[in-house]
C-alpha cells in the first residue's frame, strides 16, 4: 500500500493511471464499518481497479462547539486496517494543503441540507460537500462509496454530483452495526460504559417503528409518537430530532402513500455524544 500525503502527488497519479479507481472517503478512526466499505469497493470494482482510502479530519465541517480537537485520530491502527484490507493508496493530506489561507469557495446545497442534521449543525453540510468535491477533484475516482448511516450526507453528495456533473458513480453501503444493533461510528468511542449499554435502544426504537409500519400502520403521527416514546424511554437520552421524510428528496411527509419512500431519521444525544440513525419504512 502506498501512503500519499501531498495532494499534488495524488492528483498527478490519478490523472496518469488508466485503470478504474474507487474512493472510500473517511475521517479516519477506522472501524469495521469502514472495512465493509473498502471490501465493497473491491467487490464492485474491475479486477484491475485501484482502491483509494482518504483520511482527512475536515475542520470546516465541524461547528465551533463541536468535537474537532478531540475527534479520534488513530493513524497507526488505520494504516494497519487499510493494509489488511488490501487498499492500494491511502491519501492522507494535511489541513494546510487542503485549505489555502485565502480559500474562499464553498459548495452550498440549498434543499436537502436544510433539515435534520443541517438544522442542528449549521455549515456542516457545506463543509462536508466542499471537502468531498475537493477529494473528487484530487483523486478523480470513477466510483465513490459512502455509508448509509449518514443518509443525509449521502443524499447531498448524490445531489451535488448530479447538479455539478461530476462523472462519478456514488454507491451507498448499508449501515454496519455492532452485534447489539448500535450503528458503527467513530464517535461511539466517546460513549461512557453506561451510555454504551443503553445506546442499542436507539436502533431498537427504529426497528419497533419499522415493525409497526410493516404491519400496515400508515399514520405518520402515530409512527412518530411510537419513535418518540421509545427514545424517551432511554435513560439520559436527549432527542435532537425524529422525522419521517421521503428518502430521496428529504422532504417531510404528511402521509404515507405508494410512492412516498418513507424513512425515519433520528438524532439523539447520550451524554456528550450525538448519535444518528435511520431506517426505511417501506411497506413489506
Ligand atoms: O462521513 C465522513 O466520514 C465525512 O463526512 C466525509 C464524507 C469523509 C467528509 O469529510
Amino acid at each position: 500500500m502506498k501512503i500519499v500525503a501531498p495532494s499534488q502527488a495524488m492528483q498527478q497519479w490519478s490523472r496518469q493511471v488508466a485503470q478504474q479507481h474507487v474512493l472510500v472517503p473517511t475521517m479516519g478512526a477506522l472501524h469495521e464499518g469502514h472495512a465493509a466499505l473498502i471490501r465493497r469497493a473491491r467487490e464492485i470494482a474491475d479486477p484491475s481497479a485501484t482502491v483509494v482510502v482518504s483520511i482527512f479530519v475536515n475542520p470546516i465541517q465541524f461547528g465551533v462547539n463541536e468535537d474537532l480537537s478531540c475527534y479520534p485520530r488513530t493513524l497507526a491502527a488505520d494504516v494497519a486496517l487499510c493494509e489488511k484490507e488490501n487498499v492500494d493508496f491511502l491519501f492522507y493530506p494535511t489541513v494546510e494543503e487542503m485549505y489555502a489561507a485565502d480559500a474562499s469557495v464553498r459548495i452550498s446545497e440549498t434543499q436537502l441540507s436544510q433539515r435534520l442534521c443541517g438544522a442542528s449543525r449549521p455549515g456542516h453540510f457545506s463543509g462536508m460537500a466542499t471537502v468531498v468535491a475537493k477529494l473528487f477533484n484530487i483523486v478523480a475516482p470513477n466510483i465513490a462509496i459512502f455509508g448509509e448511516k449518514d443518509w443525509q450526507q449521502l443524499a447531498i453528495i448524490r445531489r451535488f454530483v448530479h447538479d455539478l456533473n461530476f462523472p462519478i458513480e456514488i454507491i451507498g453501503h448499508p449501515t454496519v452495526r455492532e452485534k447489539d444493533g448500535l450503528a458503527m461510528s467513530s464517535r461511539n468511542a466517546y460513549l461512557t460504559p453506561e451510555k454504551r449499554a443503553v445506546a442499542p435502544k436507539i436502533y431498537q426504537a427504529l426497528q419497533a417503528v419499522a415493525a409497526a409500519r410493516a404491519t400496515g400502520e400508515k399514520n405518520i403521527a402515530i409512527l412518530l409518537m411510537a419513535a418518540r416514546m421509545a427514545l424517551e424511554d432511554i435513560p439520559g437520552a436527549m432527542i435532537d430530532y425524529i422525522e419521517i421524510m421521503n428518502e430521496e428528496t428529504l422532504a417531510p411527509l404528511s402521509e404515507i402513500s405508494e410512492n412516498s419512500k418513507p424513512r425515519l431519521f433520528v438524532a439523539v444525544k447520550l451524554g456528550e455524544t450525538r448519535l444518528i440513525d435511520n431506517i426505511a419504512l417501506h411497506a413489506s
